[in-house]
């Protein structure tokens, strides 16, 4: 253990996930009757307002910088309200109640509510462009993949570092046709190819765990939930890369103006400058690596997972609520 870390030496701090796992239970839960519902938006309104609710006793100052949208679009949880109890330390806010709001309505796997924090200003702004092309990978994979480089490199080299077959490989892809190409190229790797429908949160935190059976996730998604990946995987010690994707020419535009590079590769300490990032989910449906909600006599069971970068720690948290005190 080095010098630092001693544990006399050490002065243990507050852990705001411990606070913030409270408001993604809650959205988690509250989301919970309308799985396979079919109504996402009933779904998300519902997530949004307990998630909300529970920020507002959180001892924070922060700011909403990636939220449910413009001010006008989005009553709450919007880019630049305020959130927490307006005590203690100011930070940057990602919020995404549900990520995977039709698998929650199709009643699917993969579907979670997630909150990311960090210190004030040190978020990527996200506003100018959509999507992201991505790849993530654990911590074996650190320094040795490169999302310039043709996946079937990025696939041969990851499995000479773990020491297994390219076979052995397994590359979770969101499933659109833009993926066609890169499809065909992980197989013709002869990797394997996990597809998933939506939710690259979960995707991602999946591949930069270090016990997930996926190695690698790549492929163009959001770029908010590239930020709010960023902060699990500074806690988790793995890599995320990410090139900005514009869709059109107008989109392009909008990030040069706005001073974006867009041959950079921003990694997640780009993406997230501060050191100091929390991560909290909690399950709604299941995925690879979270439980969803689930109902165990009069409770319902939530797991969710609290994790800190600047102090290493990933806690699993077990949670059984009445379901009558609920009223879910
Ligand atoms: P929502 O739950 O907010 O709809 O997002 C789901 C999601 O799959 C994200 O995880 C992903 O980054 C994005 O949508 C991909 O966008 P698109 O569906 O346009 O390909």
């Amino acid at each position: 253990m080095s010098d630092e870390l001693r544990l006399h030496d050490w002065q243990p701090d507050r852990n705001l996930g411990m606070e913030l796992v409270r408001a993604t239970e809650a959205a988690a839960i509250r989301a919970t009757p309308f799985v396979g519902r079919g109504d996402k938006n009933a779904a998300d309104g519902a997530a949004v307002d307990a998630m909300r609710r529970f920020l507002s006793t959180v001892s924070m100052n922060g700011t909403v910088v990636i939220g449910e949208g413009e001010k006008d679009d989005a009553p709450w949880l919007y880019n630049g309200e305020r959130v927490g109890n307006g005590m203690g330390a100011q930070c940057d806010v990602a919020v995404d109640p549900i990520d995977g709001t039709r698998l929650t309505a199709d009643g699917r796997p993969g579907a979670l509510s997630v909150i990311a924090v960090a210190d004030r200003g040190s978020m990527y702004d996200p506003s100018a462009v959509f999507y992201m092309n991505k790849l993530v990978v654990g911590p074996e994979g650190v320094g040795v993949v490169d999302i310039r480089k043709p996946i079937g490199e990025n696939i041969r080299a990851l499995a000479k570092v773990k020491g297994v077959e390219t076979s052995d490989i397994r590359v979770a892809v969101l499933d659109r046709p833009r993926h066609d190409q890169l499809i065909t190229d992980i197989r013709e790797a002869g990797a394997g190819v996990q597809l998933f429908l939506d939710g690259d949160v979960a995707a991602g935190v999946n591949a930069a765990s270090f016990d997930s059976r996926v190695d690698i996730c790549v492929g163009v998604g959001g770029t908010p939930e590239g930020i709010i990946t960023a902060c699990a995987v500074k806690a988790l010690g793995g890599q995320i890369q990410g090139v900005l994707a514009p869709k059109d020419d107008e989109e392009r535009q909008k990030a040069l103006d706005a001073g974006h590079d867009l041959d950079a590769v921003l990694d997640q300490n780009t993406l997230v400058t501060s050191d100091n990032t929390y991560f909290v989910a909690t399950g709604i449906t299941s995925s690879d690596f979270i439980e969803g909600v689930r109902r165990r006599g009069p409770f319902l069971r939530a797991e969710s997972i609290v994790m800190r970068s600047h102090s290493g720690t990933i806690r699993r948290v077990i949670s059984d609520m009445r379901e009558d005190r609920w009223g879910v």
